[in-house]
């Protein structure tokens, strides 16, 4: 029986084979943030000099990139990236994501919409009926904390402040249990159009392209019709 992590880990290998097929020195990867793209992460350091370099989704996936001795681009220098690797906290069949659980949601969807395609690794135990268990991230400039509070409140949720907690845009998290999702889309710009709100944890505009699910069989394989 493998473990959680060594689920992980299968997941972000089968990434690394992506990363076989489109590497050159042209090449740049985007980078998401967590325990599953840091394995993606670590697995990177074997196509140095294969790949002109990375654009993180966070401080501390440059920071990790930059001690493996990985190139780590300023996004405003790039135009085109073929993939970009990510965890999720939830996905489901539509590959429709929850993300967020490290706070690095908003850096996430603006990596992730220079890429060509959404590469979600993660095992098999996060693929959901209907999103909403885990509960949503919200980033939310400081001064609208309780003014967004109330307007999540009011949509059926329990927003609670992310103790100690500092975006790499220097906001703050509301983590929103009980929400439910019926229509995951709407419900994304819905949030996203609060004033105060940065971003929500909602990525469905679109969501993957592509999800490589561990499982204790091997990589299950979900594409995005
Ligand atoms: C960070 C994220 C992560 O992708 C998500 O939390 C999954 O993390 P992990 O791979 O540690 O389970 O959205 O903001």
């Amino acid at each position: 029986m493998l473990s959680q992590q060594e689920l992980k880990q299968q997941a972000a290998t089968a990434a690394l084979e992506i990363v076989g097929e489109v590497a050159g020195p042209d090449v740049i990867i985007g980078v998401g943030t967590g325990s599953t793209a840091d394995l993606f992460i670590d697995g990177l350091a074997r196509f140095k000099g294969r790949l002109r370099g990375t654009v993180a989704s966070s401080e501390r996936s440059a920071a990790r990139l930059a001690a493996l001795g990985i190139p780590v681009l300023d996004l405003n220098d790039v135009e085109y990236m073929p993939i970009y690797v990510d965890g999720a906290d939830e996905l489901d069949g539509r590959l429709h994501m929850i993300k967020g659980g490290g706070g690095a949601q908003t850096r996430e969807k603006i990596v992730a919409s220079v890429a060509d395609r959404f590469v979600c690794i993660a095992d098999e135990s996060k693929l959901v009926e209907r999103l909403g268990a885990f509960p949503l991230p919200v980033e939310v400039i400081p001064m609208a904390r309780a003014a967004v509070a109330r307007k999540l409140a009011a949509l059926g949720g329990r927003p609670a402040l992310r103790d100690g907690f500092i975006t790499d845009n220097g906001n703050v998290i509301l983590d929103v249990a009980g929400l439910d999702i019926v229509d995951a889309p709407a419900l994304e710009l819905h949030i996203n159009n609060l004033p105060g709100v940065v971003t929500c944890g909602l990525f469905t505009q679109p969501g993957a392209d592509i999800a490589l699910l561990a499982t204790q069989q091997g990589i299950r394989r979900l594409v995005r019709q």
